[in-house]
């Protein structure tokens, strides 16, 4: 039988190359492997906690599939779909709620980043980790491609499914593992910080030749005359450090130099995934009916699971 996995990411905006090298890029790989039944998702839900417009929830979402489509999702291999088509996520996410103590998802990161802010939490930030433990325990998953910001999330919902299993004396869930590629667990954006779509230090995946220029033009160098690391950081993404050793010794202290090849060799990458991406958006009515047509695939595999969540409750 086939392993199961599950990814997603929000509809908040423009997916960028952190996105894509640290976890998007390795649900392709693994649904090319042949190896793997893949569930991947647009999470709108969660993404409802920063998207409070109608119209943009709607545009997002159908932007983030044409995106998924453009990177190479084979829909004969994977399953496309969006998380609140599928009602079993937040059905299952209030029974784990009952199990789940309010001091464990106080320890969560983003909760105790948001406190240090002084912000004012939602309670849907509060437990956003319960609802993406019910995304990916629906699905049998073994394998969480993610970036390691999410790593805490995925270990909460090894917990949670522990936790469900020992509580209900049933193996109802699978204990998922995530899936952090080293090299590529965190990609730095132009600033030299953890790429984020809040820090306004992305290169845009599908970024226009202008955007890349301007992105690459903007990366932080100190005034040094060495090797200006956050320009090499990014580039190793796209060019072995083999390759790439020569080119910044023989143009130390050349920064310009530097940069128009990292543009050259982004460019180069970004461009059929550019034109693919264009090509489908002049379709975009059909994205819909792919996403009708995977929260249907998504929707027979979760229920099956959330009616033996609910037997193990007692309350089928
Ligand atoms: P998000 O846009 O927050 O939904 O993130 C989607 C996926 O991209 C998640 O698996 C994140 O862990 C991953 N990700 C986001 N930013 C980065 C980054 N700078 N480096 C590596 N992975 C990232
Ligand atoms: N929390 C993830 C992020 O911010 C998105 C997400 C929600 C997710 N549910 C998931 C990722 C399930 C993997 C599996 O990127």
């Amino acid at each position: 039988m086939k392993k199961s996995l599950l990814s997603g990411v929000k509809p908040t905006g423009r997916p960028h190359i952190g996105n894509y090298f640290g976890a998007m890029k390795q649900c392709i790989d693994l649904q090319n492997s042949g190896e793997y039944e893949c569930y991947l998702m647009v999470v709108d839900y969660h993404a409802l906690n920063f998207i409070q417009n109608k119209e943009e929830m709607r545009q997002l979402t159908i932007d983030l599939a044409i995106d998924y489509l453009a990177i190479g999702l084979d829909l004969k291999k994977s399953v496309l779909f969006k998380q609140s088509d599928v009602s079993a996520h937040t059905e299952l996410a209030w029974i784990f709620d009952t199990i789940v103590t309010m001091p464990y998802l106080m320890r969560a990161h983003a909760y105790k980043d948001a406190e240090a802010k002084n912000k004012e939490i939602n309670v849907g930030t509060f437990n956003y980790p319960v609802l993406m433990a019910a995304d990916i325990l629906l699905y049998d998953t073994d394998v969480v491609p993610v970036g390691q910001d999410q790593k805490q999330h995925v270990e909460y919902a090894r917990d949670i499914a522990e936790k469900f299993n020992f509580i209900f004396k049933e193996s109802v869930f699978k204990l998922p593992e995530p899936m952090i590629l080293n090299h590529v667990a965190i990609v730095p954006g132009t600033d030299g910080r953890k790429m984020s779509k809040s820090y306004g230090n992305t290169i845009p995946l599908f970024a226009s030749q202008e955007e890349i220029t301007k992105a690459v033009m903007s990366i932080v160098t100190d005034s040094g005359t060495g090797i200006p690391m956050n320009v090499f950081n990014i580039h190793k993404l796209f060019k072995s450090e083999a390759e790439l050793k020569p080119i910044y010794e023989a143009n130390t202290g050349k920064y310009k130099v530097l940069k128009d090849s990292l543009i050259e060799d982004i460019d180069a990458f970004i461009k059929p995934l550019r034109e693919r991406r264009e090509e489908l958006a002049k379709n975009s009515d059909q994205v819909a009916k792919i996403l009708e047509d995977g929260a249907k695939r998504a929707d027979e595999k979760a229920a099956a699971k959330l009616i033996q969540a609910k037997k193990a409750v007692g309350v089928l």
